[in-house]
């Protein structure tokens, strides 16, 4: 059985030869590869860019996702490409699609990028690339969006995955893509400590990635919770809400905002947990 990454490469890197002209094959680790225009509008649609967004495609290639954010959904962007080339066409691009007040196209490496104005980033990349880079998209704002055609990022699942026919597909086995989403958790690791009215309250929490387990004490009652955490929104499974009910919490800075309850907790709806100091509450 031949291995899908090799053949995925070997493709990408015999039709990067085939396609593209001697003096933009400089950077051979990731080849030069279009996103199909379907696959390029499924990841701006999943990511829900929108005017107030600013969208950053790391290795930008002809230019076209960022091009499409401005024209089609009004976002601003930057576009980051190694080969001078490649941004020289993008920038050519912008302007013939009257979005070269909106966006910017720099040639640069992508992991000397900074992303911090980024409330959307996309990638067309490959699996050990988005690995790389994976520590520095988990230090992005929560709530910011991270969009990858066809490679995932190993144990962060992503939050959503979309798959887009590609008829004429000239890379990997299949004759589709892959639209993965994720959406940058916020750290809510350790031990919060209920404030106000919720004083003799403590949550203990650990969280994987935009997972999270912990437990909910007060006095000698013990309740076990567990959930995802989307942005800075943490929401319990269904299996953990259980006759309890859902609850739903909010960070909001060294606070964790209690926004929807059910059962016993529906008091409490509106109150917070903060921070511990130390170890206890
Ligand atoms: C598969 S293409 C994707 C192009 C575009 N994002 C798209 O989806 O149509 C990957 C692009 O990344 C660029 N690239 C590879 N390594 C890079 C690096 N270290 N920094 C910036 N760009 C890089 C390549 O030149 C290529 O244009």
């Amino acid at each position: 059985m031949p291995d899908f990454r090799s053949v995925f490469r070997s493709r990408l890197l015999a039709l990067a030869v085939l396609l593209v002209p001697p003096a933009l094959q400089a950077q051979e680790e990731v080849p030069f590869v279009t996103s199909p225009d379907n696959v390029t509008l499924e990841m701006l649609r999943v990511a829900g860019v929108g005017p107030a967004d600013h969208v950053i495609d790391l290795g930008s290639g002809d230019g076209r996702i960022v091009i499409l954010a401005a024209k089609r959904f009004g976002a601003t962007g930057l576009g980051v490409e190694i080969v001078p080339e490649l941004v020289q066409r993008s920038l050519e691009n912008a302007r013939n699609a009257g979005v070269a007040d909106r966006v910017t196209f720099k040639v640069q490496d992508l992991f000397e990028t900074d992303l911090s104005k980024a409330t959307v980033v996309t990638m067309y990349l490959l699996p050990e690339v988005n690995l790389k880079l994976r520590p520095a998209l988990l230090a992005l704002t929560p709530g910011t969006r991270v969009v990858s055609h066809d490679w995932d990022m190993a144990d962060w699942k992503p939050d959503q995955t979309t798959v887009v026919a590609v008829p004429d597909k000239k890379v990997g086995l299949e004759k589709s893509s892959k639209v993965h989403l994720w959406t940058v958790p916020a750290k809510v690791e350790g031990r919060w400590c209920g404030a106000g009215l919720l004083r003799g309250t403590s949550l203990a929490l650990t969280q994987r990635h935009q997972e999270f387990e912990g437990t909910l004490v007060r006095g000698d009652r013990t309740r076990n919770v567990d959930g995802r955490i989307e942005g800075t929104t943490l929401r319990t499974s269904a299996a953990s809400s259980g006759r309890a009910g859902e609850l739903v919490l909010q960070v909001q800075g060294d606070r964790l905002r209690i926004v929807a309850a059910g059962g016993p907790l529906a008091l409490a709806q509106g109150m917070s947990f903060v921070r511990a100091n130390g170890s206890g509450c």
